[in-house]
Order: structure tokens, then C-alpha cells, then sequence
């Protein structure tokens, strides 16, 4: 990491605000605390099967079972059974027809877990089992979709494949992730006064939670109180995966006026929670003789699993990503959101864009291949250029790609990698390297336009000290250090003033999902408009206080707010403290709160034309990878991982570069060691840490370089600063490419199935 850290050297940068808490075990997440006395622990009953029409559910001996409480069911829901949220598809119990293996049934609620689980047995399931589908060709070939297909087209695309020099066709497909954030699903709802429910919850979004749940109660938004101190990983699985199991605490609390924990173990959260998306996608594309894409024909099949939940927002995202960081002139881009027999398949980091950026790159691979280009050449050649229009006519402005490729090529000496590569892969029949390059270009913004909006509240205690609220969640994201930061900015303080709170519903409502990356963004916004004001407010009492301290005339419009001091501009010598100022503006009369609102500006997408403005800005970055692989047992070392990042004025570099890091590795074990498998059942068969294998700290690369490009990018956001949390997770692709490399070097016919794990090597080589 030497290099990284010259990188960072000269540039100031605060400190991780959680860091200390962390790692002293002291920072504290939902149900950390002693339950309160009374509460109720839930267990579920989960299907057994994938898809079958449920009869009857028959749960008399179970209620009068010892310990056991009560039973809940759908005939429980005073509301409605229905949880989805875009889509109304979901229910909360299904009734009539269970969908997916692990849908939970019905909920035990005892005295102690144990009591619980051995109720569990005592329910009798009466069900007839109905064909399942896993697959989404098959699920496509029988049209079931969630909605009809999607289309993007651009230019003509029949005719330039009619004048094309060259043809190629395939299909390529990936598999699903896990998101295996350290802290499981979980929800602790405690009833309150009248029918209200204080609800803590592991989600991304308070506002989903409130709104779905009181739904299902058949209540006022506003008896449900939402309450986050900050989760332990999310990675999009808790945006909208959170909410069944929220829901389901707070119907045993309404239900029983007593606290209800909700807690999945390990392996019921791996069984029953959606993951990433498996896609499968059928390409055509038609080039010329130099490698550049003149045409491109691309369908995607997203496998959704059994529920909407944000399948149809995730296909579009990946088909918004299908042409990556390349202008290709005519290009049709369909996609299709296929229901099949898993657990719902959800947001996971990236969103769709891996998906769809991977099955571009794989292409170009091939392309190079077959013409005897240079892998970097034939990516620089077809990058976009300023000007350029995406295939959803959005103008790209601010695009560096060309200064990237070179920054990068020069970083990593791709050059003499190459050659190096070439001269050991001659020398040695067993052991063979290969390189793999991918760029990025990441659309930053909620391609559902309305999510774009958040709110914060801040606090100024007489004291001098702040308190913070926005919309946004933390989820080791370290969100609050942003937020934190911000502020602090504005108001001139350090940020040991400021306390960055929990989000919780009566502080922040109607607050969008923590997630597209856009939480510094939108919430970062809204806490600069908030801080903003109070500044504006605190400048009247701060030029009569300078006058009676000082004896000085200062205008108010003139005041400076820096390093906890408060000055005019002209004098800054003649100071007063922040602390004295907030004193003194309290006994002035002076608001020393804020609301700050904020809307990403000029965003708009027409699905029926395929065509807007969807994104803010983009992210731009790549990365070159170096492997080799032991082909007698397919295993494989990463040598080298070089990534050059453009980032706007980061807010805070060292916490972005967590993020880099912390995504390309994600994204590293996606490709080449989760390798997620169901049975004929439906059931996942990887279902903990001793099936499923997620990168660890020995399978960092032996050389590994990030650099962050800062940029003057108009486009950015707070403070010039720009989105950090998912852009960088597509990086780890390259590995999967520099492994097809090294195999394509014994087998230059190879292509290697998805996760590259070492029998996916093995079988190639
Ligand atoms: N980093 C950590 N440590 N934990 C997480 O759960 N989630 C990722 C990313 N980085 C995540 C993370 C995802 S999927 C998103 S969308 C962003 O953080 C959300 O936070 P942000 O918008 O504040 O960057
Ligand atoms: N990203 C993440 N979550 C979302 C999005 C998106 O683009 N749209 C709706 N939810
Ligand atoms: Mo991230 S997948 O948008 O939570």
C-alpha cells in the first residue's frame, strides 16, 4: 500500500469519527443492549419448498406448546398483507401460494429463543408442491416478467450490423452474491403509548420501513416510530430486504403489547434473504477491422427471484451500464426482469452496473483477441469522449477516461507487465500470468428520479456543541464522518463538536434509502443548506458581540467562521469564540436550529423513449490486474492490482479510500470465489462461512496501488466532492479477466464460467 500512501501524503484529511469506537468495541448496533424486560423472541417457520399452493397452516399445537406465547400468521395482520413496495407483489405471509424456499410462514413468539425454535415443529404445513423455476430463460421463454420489457435504442442498429466488417455473438452470464454484512437482519420493536411501535431497525431506508409497516398495521405513519443507530454492513442488502423483518417485530409487538426481537442466524439469513442477481444476457455486437464497436445488440435477463422488490430498478440500471465507458454509435439495449423461484434477488453495490459492465468487457476481451489488438489500445480507442451522447441521450461533460488509460498504463508500467508476462508465460508450461483491465464510468444518482431528495436537522446547543440528523444511514460507510465534516465546514468548528446522531424517523422523515451512493450527496447537501442557515442567523449577533468585545464597527454580511473562532474579515485578530457566540445569539433570541432541504437538480428519464438525463454526474476510474494461475490445481495468486481513481474534492480521502479498497476486493471475490449454489429444492446450499467463501485479508493483492485522481469536475457535488460507495466495487472484474488471460494462454478457445473459481480454471486448462 506504499504508494497509496505517498498518494496521500500531502493532502489534510480528519479522522475516521467511528474508528476508535469500533475498535474497541464500544460503538453499538440494534440489540446490543439487555432486551428490555417482557420481550417476546420471534422464530419463523420458512417453507420447506420453492413453490407450491399452500393449504392450511395448522398452528394449535404449537400455541399451547410450553414457553410459547402466541403464533402469528397473516390472519394476525389488522392491516394489510402486503409488503412490496414499487410493485404491490409481496405479502408479508403468503396465503395461497408460497413462492420461494425460506419464505417465512408464520412467526413464533416465546418466552426465549430456545422455546421458540422447538414450537417451530409442533406447526403442521398443508401444501401441494408446484414446479419451480430457477432459471431466467426459462422464466423468460414463459414471459414471466414483473413488468413488460425495457428497451434503450440508439441510432441504427440493423444497418450498421448490415455494414459491420466483423460479427460476433454470445451470451454471458454471471451468478449472485451474498452480501454477508457482519451484523444479520434484525429488528427490536417496543410498543408504546396508544397502538404506537418504537422500532429499531437494520435498514437503509426508515422511510420504507415506517411507510410498509404501517401499512401492514393498518396505522398512521406517524405511530411508527423508525430508530437506526447504524448497521454493520448493509451493501444494499438492507435497502429493501429490511423491511419484511421489521414489519414482522412490529406486528408481534402490535399484536402482543409486548417488545418483540427479531434475529436471523446466520444461516437463515443466507437462506432466506435475496441477493445479487444472477443475469444471463445474449449479445451481438459488429466491429470494425481496428477493434472499434460500430453496433451493439444486447438483451439482458435479470434472474429477480419471487417478489418485484427492486429487480426492475436494478435491470435498469444495468442496462444504463451495458456500454460502460464506451461511445457505441448504434446500440439497442432490451432487458427483461424474469420471476423465478428464489428469494427476491435485491440491491447489492453496484446495483445492476457489475451485470451489465461485465458482459461489455468480457467483449472487448474477445475482440482484441481475435484481431491481435492490445487490450488497452482497443479500451482507449473506443472510450468516450466529451460530447459524446450515452445510448439514453445524456451528454457526457466531464469524462477523463483517455487521461485515465494513461495515468493507469504509466502506474502500473502496463508495458513492461506485458512484456514480462509474455516472457514468464513462455518460460513456464504449468504456472501462467495474465493481465486484465476495466474502467469505469458509474452513473451517480437514484435512477427512480424522486428518490434524489434529502432533508437534515441540526442542533446547536448552547454549550457550542451540535447535533446532527440527516436522512442518510450509517452503515460503516462512515456517512457521520461526512455529515460531520460538512458542517463543520460551514460552521467553522472542528468536528469534535459535532455529534452526527442516529436516524430516526421524527427527526428526519420521508428520507430516501441510504443507498445509489448518494448519501453524502443528498444528505451532505441538505446538512450544508441546514448549517448554512444557522450561519446566516448567527452573523447579525456575531458582528454586535465583535462590537461589544472589541469596541469595533463589522458588518454582518463581512463575518468569518473559522478554527472555532468568529471574525470580521478585515479584522481577524479581533475574534470571538463559537462558544461565546452561541451564548450570547441564545440570549439574543436567535434560532439555533436548522432545516435543510435538498433536491439533486435537472434529473429526468422518460421509460417510455428510453431517453433523459438520469445521472447528476459520473464516476470515472480504472483498474489493471495481474494473476497467475497454478493450472494443475487452479489456484491463483493476485500479483498486482493497480487502480487510478477520479473523485472530485474528496470529502474525506482516507475514508473513500477504504471504500476503493473495500469494493474492488468485494467485487474481487464475486468474480472468482463466492460461488453461490441452490439445489433442486430451491434451497441455498452456501449457506455460512464454511460453504461460501468471501475474500479475506490473505487474499490481498502482493502489490496493490490507488490512486485518486482529484478533479475539478463542475459536476460533482458537496463541496466539489463526489460519490464513493459503489463506482469502485466494478474493479475487481479485472481479476476475473486477467484469469480468463492467463487460461486463454494454454486455451486461447476459453471462456471461463462465472465465479472463476479453481474448478472453473481447472476445467480450461
Ligand atoms: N461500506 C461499508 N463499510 N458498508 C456498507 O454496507 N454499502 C455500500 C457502500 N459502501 C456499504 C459501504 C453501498 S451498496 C452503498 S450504495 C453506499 O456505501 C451507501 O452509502 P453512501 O451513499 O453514503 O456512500
Ligand atoms: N440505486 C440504488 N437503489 C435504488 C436505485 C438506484 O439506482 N433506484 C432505486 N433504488
Ligand atoms: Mo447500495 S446497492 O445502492 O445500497
Amino acid at each position: 500500500m506504499q504508494n497509496t500512501e505517498n498518494a496521500m501524503k500531502n493532502r489534510s484529511t480528519s479522522q475516521h469519527l467511528s474508528g476508535a469506537l469500533h475498535l474497541t468495541g464500544k460503538s453499538r448496533f440494534i440489540a446490543d443492549e439487555a432486551p428490555l424486560q417482557g420481550t417476546l423472541y420471534a422464530k419463523f417457520l420458512f417453507s420447506p419448498v420453492a413453490h407450491a399452493r399452500l393449504r392450511k397452516l395448522d398452528i394449535s399445537q404449537a400455541e399451547s406448546y410450553p414457553g410459547i406465547y402466541k403464533v402469528i400468521t397473516a390472519a394476525d395482520i389488522p392491516g394489510q398483507n402486503m409488503i412490496g413496495h414499487v410493485i404491490k407483489d409481496e405479502p408479508l405471509f403468503p396465503t395461497l401460494e408460497i413462492m420461494y424456499a425460506f419464505q417465512p410462514l408464520a412467526m413464533v413468539l416465546a418466552e426465549d429463543e430456545r422455546c421458540a425454535e422447538l414450537a417451530l415443529a409442533q406447526i403442521k404445513i398443508d401444501y401441494e408442491e408446484l414446479p419451480a423455476i430457477f432459471d431466467p430463460e426459462d422464466a423468460d421463454a414463459r414471459e414471466m416478467w414483473y413488468v413488460p420489457q425495457r428497451k434503450i435504442e440508439n441510432g441504427d442498429v440493423d444497418k450498421a450490423f448490415a455494414e459491420a466488417t466483423y460479427i460476433m455473438e454470445g451470451k454471458t452470464s454471471n451468478s449472485g452474491q451474498e452480501h454477508f454484512y457482519m451484523e444479520g437482519q434484525r429488528a427490536y420493536a417496543v410498543p408504546f403509548e396508544g397502538n404506537r411501535i418504537l422500532l429499531h431497525s437494520a435498514t437503509q431506508s426508515t422511510m420504507e420501513v415506517q411507510e410498509v409497516t404501517a401499512h401492514v398495521l393498518g396505522i398512521h405513519a406517524h405511530d411508527i416510530v423508525v430508530e437506526v443507530p447504524r448497521l454493520g454492513g448493509a451493501f444494499g442488502g438492507k435497502e429493501r430486504a429490511a423491511t419484511i423483518w421489521a414489519c414482522m417485530a412490529a406486528l408481534g409487538a402490535f399484536v402482543t403489547k409486548r417488545p418483540v426481537l427479531v434475529q436471523l442466524s446466520r444461516d437463515e439469513d443466507m437462506h432466506a434473504t435475496g441477493k445479487r442477481h444472477p443475469f444471463t444476457s445474449l449479445w451481438k455486437v459488429g466491429y470494425d477491422e481496428k477493434g472499434k464497436i460500430l453496433a451493439y445488440d444486447i438483451q439482458l435477463l435479470a434472474n429477480g427471484g419471487a417478489y418485484s422488490d427492486l429487480s426492475v430498478a436494478i435491470l435498469e440500471r444495468a442496462m444504463f451500464h451495458s456500454e460502460n465507458a464506451y461511445h457505441i454509435p448504434n446500440i439497442r439495449i432490451r432487458g427483461r426482469a424474469c420471476l423465478t423461484n428464489l428469494p427476491p434477488n435485491t440491491a447489492f453495490r453496484g446495483f445492476g452496473a457489475p451485470q451489465g459492465i461485465f458482459v461489455i468487457e468480457g467483449i472487448l476481451d474477445k475482440i482484441a483477441l481475435q484481431l491481435g489488438l492490445d487490450r488497452l489500445q482497443i479500451r482507449k480507442l473506443n472510450a468516450y469522449r466529451n460530447g459524446d451522447i450515452t445510448p439514453y441521450g445524456q451528454e457526457i461533460k466531464a469524462s477523463q477516461m483517455t487521461q485515465i488509460f494513461d495515468h493507469l498504463s504509466q502506474k502500473a508500467d502496463y508495458e513492461s507487465r506485458k512484456s514480462e508476462v509474455e516472457t514468464f508465460n513462455n518460460k513456464n508450461e504449468r504456472f501462467k500470468r495474465g493481465l486484465g483491465i476495466v474502467p469505469v464510468k458509474f452513473g451517480i444518482s437514484f435512477t427512480t428520479a424522486l428518490l434524489n431528495q434529502g432533508s437534515a436537522l441540526i442542533w446547536v446547543y448552547i454549550d457550542g456543541s451540535v447535533s446532527v440528523t440527516t436522512g442518510g444511514v450509517e452503515m460503516g460507510q462512515e456517512l457521520s464522518t461526512k455529515m460531520a465534516e460538512v458542517v463543520a465546514r460551514i460552521l467553522g468548528i472542528s468536528t469534535s463538536r459535532i455529534k452526527v446522531e442516529s436516524s430516526n424517523t421524527q427527526r428526519v422523515g420521508n428520507a430516501s434509502p441510504t443507498a445509489a451512493s448518494t448519501g453524502s450527496d443528498i444528505n451532505g447537501n441538505a446538512a450544508r443548506i441546514a448549517a448554512e442557515k444557522i450561519r446566516q442567523a448567527l452573523c447579525e449577533p456575531a458582528a454586535e458581540l465583535i462590537k461589544q468585545e472589541h469596541e469595533l464597527d463589522v458588518k454582518p454580511e463581512d463575518i468569518v467562521f473559522t478554527a472555532d473562532m468568529v471574525y470580521s474579515h478585515a479584522q481577524p485578530d479581533l475574534c470571538v469564540s463559537f462558544i461565546d457566540l452561541i451564548r450570547f445569539a441564545y440570549n439574543s433570541r436567535i434560532p439555533l436550529a436548522a432545516y435543510g432541504y435538498y433536491r439533486t437538480p435537472q434529473l429526468w428519464f422518460d421509460r417510455e423513449l428510453g431517453n433523459g438525463h438520469p445521472f447528476h454526474y459520473y464516476v470515472y476510474g480504472a483498474a489493471l490486474a495481474e494473476v497467475e494461475v497454478d493450472t494443475l490445481l487452479g489456484e491463483h495468486s493476485l500479483r498486482s492490482f493497480h487502480i487510478v481513481h477520479e473523485n472530485g474534492q474528496s470529502l474525506n480521502e482516507r475514508i473513500d479510500l477504504g471504500q476503493i479498497i473495500g469494493a474492488a476486493i468485494q467485487c474481487y471475490g464475486w468474480c472468482t470465489m463466492e460461488d453461490l449454489k441452490w439445489n433442486e429444492q430451491g434451497v441455498y446450499t452456501s449457506a455460512n462461512p464454511s460453504t461460501y467463501k468471501i475474500p479475506g485479508i490473505r487474499d490481498l493483492p502482493e502489490i496493490f496501488t490507488v490512486e485518486i485522481l482529484p478533479s475539478q469536475s463542475t459536476e460533482a457535488s458537496v463541496f466539489g466532492s463526489k460519490a464513493v460507495g459503489e463506482p469502485p466495487f466494478i474493479y475487481g472484474l479485472a481479476v476475473f479477466f486477467a484469469l480468463q488471460d492467463a487460461i486463454r494462454k494454454v486455451n486461447p478457445e476459453a471462456s471461463l464460467s462465472f465465479p472463476a473459481t479453481p474448478e472453473a480454471l481447472l476445467l480450461f486448462s
